[in-house]
């Protein structure tokens, strides 16, 4: 399945109007944002595409074809796009997007261990040169670094049960498969309306991928590179991460903010795509530098 861009007319509404020469997009994916905002600012002379998985950058690379021209891809952090602007001989940028967390696509690539509903090895690196995995994290952790990191990550209140279940495991065997966590947290977790191993699941990717730390350092860079009347977009998947964005953007003295209240998929969307359920979107402009 490819993937179908979230909130894509709210993204577009946040950027129009605006003169764009060179956009920065740090989670190009498949692509779907670009090529819209490509098609809807025909101005643009730059767009940078990044993203640190080199199977989506394959795909966008194929779904751009025809903004060729313009593009250049990047593979890497997004959180280092002040080193890819400057290799660039850029100075500023007019526009920024990050539409963050896990792909469709890399989901449901189940070999790569995001989801817990397929088994595969305990890996989740949206990089897959990067050196951390779920695998480490798991096996090697102490016990209260693995609690701590449910609790923080996970916002999962019987983070010690699952760490102690884990470590009472491990000390038989590695842990090594996505079926065998779940298999080992699911007794003690709480059954609701979410699979009990998906706030577990959802604490090891942000470790593993350093997604928070990724947030705060790109909206840092973000805010500085941006250009006077330079707008930027985020978009975020849960509450961990919408707290950091909508602080950052209520910090930074030289942003208007666009979006009062988080922005959120309609019900036409959430319909179609039910994974734009949780998306929220934030919008700010620069007002001086
Ligand atoms: C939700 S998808 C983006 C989809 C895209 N907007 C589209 O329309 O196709 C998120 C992408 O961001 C990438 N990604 C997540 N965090 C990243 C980071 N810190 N640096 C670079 N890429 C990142 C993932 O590899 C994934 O391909």
């Amino acid at each position: 399945m490819s993937h179908v861009p979230v909130l894509l007319h709210e993204v577009l509404n946040i950027f129009e109007g605006s003169h764009l020469k060179v956009f920065f997009e740090g989670t190009v994916g498949a692509g779907g944002h670009a090529k819209a905002i490509l098609e809807a600012h025909p101005e643009i002379e730059i767009y940078f595409a990044c993203d640190r998985d080199p199977k989506a950058l394959a795909l966008a690379k194929t779904n751009l074809a025809d903004f060729e021209k313009k593009i250049r891809f990047i593979y890497g952090p997004f959180a280092d796009l002040e080193s890819y602007l400057d290799e660039a001989g850029v100075s500023s940028m007019d526009g920024f997007l990050i539409d963050i967390g896990v792909s469709s696509m890399q989901f449901d690539e189940g070999e790569r261990g995001f989801s817990f509903r397929m088994d595969a090895p305990l890996d989740m690196r949206m990089d897959p040169n990067s050196s951390l995995t779920a695998e480490t994290i798991i096996n090697e952790y102490p016990e209260e670094k693995l609690a701590n990191l449910f609790y923080e990550y996970g916002e999962e209140f019987r983070s010690r049960a699952a760490a102690r279940a884990i470590v009472e495991k491990r000390r038989k065997r590695r842990i090594r498969t996505t079926q065998e966590l779940v298999e080992i947290v699911e007794p003690v977790l709480r059954r609701g309306k979410i699979h009990p191993a998906t706030k577990i699941f959802q604490a090891l990717r942000i470790a593993v991928n350093d997604e928070l730390g990724q947030l705060k350092a790109g909206l840092k860079a973000a805010i500085h590179k941006l250009s006077l009347d330079g707008r930027l977009a985020v978009i975020s998947f849960h509450s961990l991460e919408d707290r950091i964005v909508k602080f950052a953007l209520k910090e930074a003295e030289n942003l208007e903010i666009i979006t009062k209240k988080p922005l959120t998929a309609t019900r036409e969307e959430i319909r179609k795509n039910p994974r734009s359920r949780s998306a929220k979107l934030r919008g700010a402009k620069k007002v001086s530098l």
